[in-house]
């Protein structure tokens, strides 16, 4: 897993440390990610990794109810202070080990699962498949390229998700810097 450091690290040195906000490379992704959501509506949505949470405010106005955690307090006081809607509920956490009770119709996997380890990513996708309901969305989102504090290339991520029996593929959308995908969890 990358070391926390490094992620400690960056978010002293800056708010918004990938220029979330500013960029509109990232802009359109998240418009992207939202256009590409098979439904208007959810139920309930888990987005770790959520960061200060830009795709989080544009996820809460399709969803009842959106759960964000992040592992560090500077970006979840960030996203606190600017998410007044009061069907988000953001908490501090660090996947795979603190997974949210209760089950969601859709999981919100944003450049994040290639900062896990292998046996980590194995434990998040082992969650993500009990807690989505049959029928419920999983949306993945990553960079292809390799940098040093990735653990593995967004392309291996999306692999590994592939390989899961009950999630069947429903969406992909490939651009030579990142992939999406949505994938439906199978009926049980
Ligand atoms: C590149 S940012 C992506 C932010 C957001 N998901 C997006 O797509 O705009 C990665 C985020 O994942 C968080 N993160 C790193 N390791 C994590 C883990 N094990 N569990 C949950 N979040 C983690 C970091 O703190 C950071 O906010």
């Amino acid at each position: 897993m990358t070391d926390a450091r490094y992620f400690e690290d960056l978010y002293a040195q800056s708010d918004d440390p990938w220029h979330l906000a500013q960029r509109p490379y990232e802009r359109r992704k998240y418009e992207l990610t939202m256009a590409s959501l098979p439904h208007q509506h959810y139920r309930r949505a888990f987005e770790p990794g959520c960061s200060i949470g830009l795709l989080t405010e544009m996820l809460s106005k399709r969803c009842d109810e959106v759960v964000a955690t992040d592992p560090f307090a500077a970006p979840l006081a960030d996203a606190a202070s600017r998410l007044a809607p009061r069907n988000i509920n953001v908490a501090q956490g660090r996947i795979p080990d603190d997974w949210p009770d209760g089950t969601f119709d859709l999981i919100l996997l944003s450049e994040l699962l290639y900062y896990l380890s292998a046996d980590d990513r194995g434990f998040a996708l082992d969650a993500v498949e009990s807690s989505l309901d049959a029928g419920g969305h999983l949306m993945a989102v990553h960079w292809r390229h390799p940098f040093d504090e990735a653990e593995c290339t967004g392309d291996d991520v999306h692999a590994e998700i592939a390989a899961r029996e009950s999630l069947e593929p429903v969406v992909r959308h490939e651009e030579t810097d990142f992939l999406l995908e949505v994938f439906r969890r199978a009926q049980a």
